[in-house]
């Protein structure tokens, strides 16, 4: 049984958490390895409706461990009411466990997000203002705390003071804000480690472990790769890797023990927070697709920037994580519509590109050319089996598969678990 990386393809909110609720029915082991709770992955199942920011989407199944690994940035406030909420709707969080190595996200940490925001003004990123940009800047800065360090409360009183003066500067000096104060946030924390302590541990000998007996182990992406801060559209980006080279470093496997990786595209592009979408629809499409799949931030609420399906972006994600699979979710969305535009390449200055721009001054002048394909305007949320597609719908796919350049193993037709059609099998 391999170890499956499932990734976000474009700008996050691909669905992953439906897949990984899918796929984790076989698994033993899912671990989220990137991000913090700017993440919300929504999964439908028979227990109900969730919305999961921290915890991994294999929790709904007792039988399968779920790690918080070392890469990931934990609000030990967001993550204790997310076992709570979840433990009130009877599923048990007795089999999740979170790495000693993980950052936490202080309360400093939400302040700074908001107050750095406001002070990029015009040119403000549309954080989700988790904290999750001023969390991972501590990580690198070695000012961070860690979730082991909950754990010794002198040294969680060490690390915070220290840490705290530092901020506490800059809260005041740089922003002319209020202070925090040393003694709320310590005893706050210490409540936290208290709470959170049966499930922290080295979790990278869990992994081991399941590597060794062979299990199905899914690492579970958060956002997607075009808000990876290398590869994506810089600075509107998050602060940590989504692709699956993070998952190794995020999790503590090594490159060579990652078998398959899914890139997980939705059948058009969205993206929540401002910086370049090539193919974005500020016109009535855009609004019926947005409103036909309720495309609203499940994090923050904001309406997400809707257009059609960006190949040329999809192709740079394939080449910088090395898919072996894609899925295409919310294939059904398109339903109703007579015809669909893909985009194969750009126009820059006069001159047609077929490569991503590292720039995003030459991203926001990038003009997208399409091609056209006719709609199928039939239902396909009750089709399981491909050859059931429309002709239309299979001929939509062979293309984006041809574009991607990668084959395509899963389609999703909604939100429901069993709303998904198996082209080849995974795992
Ligand atoms: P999932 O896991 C979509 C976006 C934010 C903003 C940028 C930086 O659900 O796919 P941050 O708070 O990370 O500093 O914000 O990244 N963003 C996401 N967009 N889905 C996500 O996660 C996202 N997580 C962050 O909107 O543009
Ligand atoms: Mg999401």
């Amino acid at each position: 049984m391999p170890v499956i990386a499932v990734i976000g393809g474009q700008w996050g909110d691909e669905a992953k958490g439906k897949l990984v609720d899918l796929l984790a029915e076989q698994a033993k082991l899912v671990v989220r390895f990137s991000g913090g709770d700017n993440a919300g992955h929504t999964v439908i199942n028979p227990f109900g409706e969730f919305k999961l920011h921290l915890i991994p989407s294999g929790i709904f199944y007792p039988q399968v461990k779920c790690i918080i690994s070392n890469g990931v940035v934990i609000n030990p406030a967001v993550l204790i009411d997310e076992i709570a909420k979840l433990n009130e709707r009877g599923v048990t969080t007795d089999n999740l466990f979170i790495s000693d190595r993980a950052n936490l996200v202080m309360p400093y940490h939400l302040l700074l997000d908001g107050l750095e925001e406001e002070a990029r003004g015009g040119k403000a990123i549309g954080t989700t203002r988790k904290g999750i940009g001023p969390a991972f800047t501590d990580k690198v800065a070695r000012l961070g705390i860690r979730v082991g360090d909950l754990l010794d409360k002198e040294v969680l009183l060490e690390r915070l003071r220290f840490a705290l003066n530092y901020k506490n500067a800059i809260l005041t000096k740089v922003y002319g804000a209020e202070p925090l104060s040393l003694d709320g946030i310590y005893q706050q924390y210490c409540q936290y480690g208290e709470r959170l302590a049966p499930y922290i541990c080295e979790t990278t000998i869990i992994l081991e472990e399941a590597v060794s007996r062979d299990d199905l182990i899914l690492l579970e992406g958060a956002q997607g790769t075009l808000l990876d801060p290398d590869f994506g559209t810089y600075p509107y980006t998050t602060s940590s890797s989504p692709l699956a080279a993070g998952g190794c470093l995020g999790t503590g496997l090594g490159p060579t023990q990652i078998d398959r990786i899914l890139g997980v595209f939705k059948a058009y592009s969205t993206r929540v927070g401002e910086g370049p979408l090539p193919t974005e629809l500020k016109d009535k499409t855009g609004d019926l697709i947005r409103e036909r799949a309720h495309e609203y931030g499940t994090t923050t609420g904001r309406p997400r920037r809707c257009g059609w399906f960006d190949a040329v972006a999809a192709r740079f994600s394939t080449r910088i994580n090395g898919f072996t699979d894609a899925a295409i979710t919310r294939l059904d969305i398109l339903d109703t519509l007579p015809s669909l535009k893909i985009c194969v390449g750009y126009e820059l200055g006069g001159k047609r590109i077929n490569y991503f721009p590292a720039s995003v001054a030459a991203l926001e002048k990038c003009q997208p050319v399409y091609e056209e394909l006719p709609g199928w305007q039939s239902p396909t949320t009750d089709i399981r089996e491909p050859k059931d597609l429309p002709s239309e719908a299979r001929q939509y796919l062979n293309r984006l598969e041809e574009l991607i350049a990668c084959p395509i193993s899963l389609v999703a037709v909604g939100a429901k678990r069993e709303q998904i059609i198996e082209l080849r099998p995974l795992p």
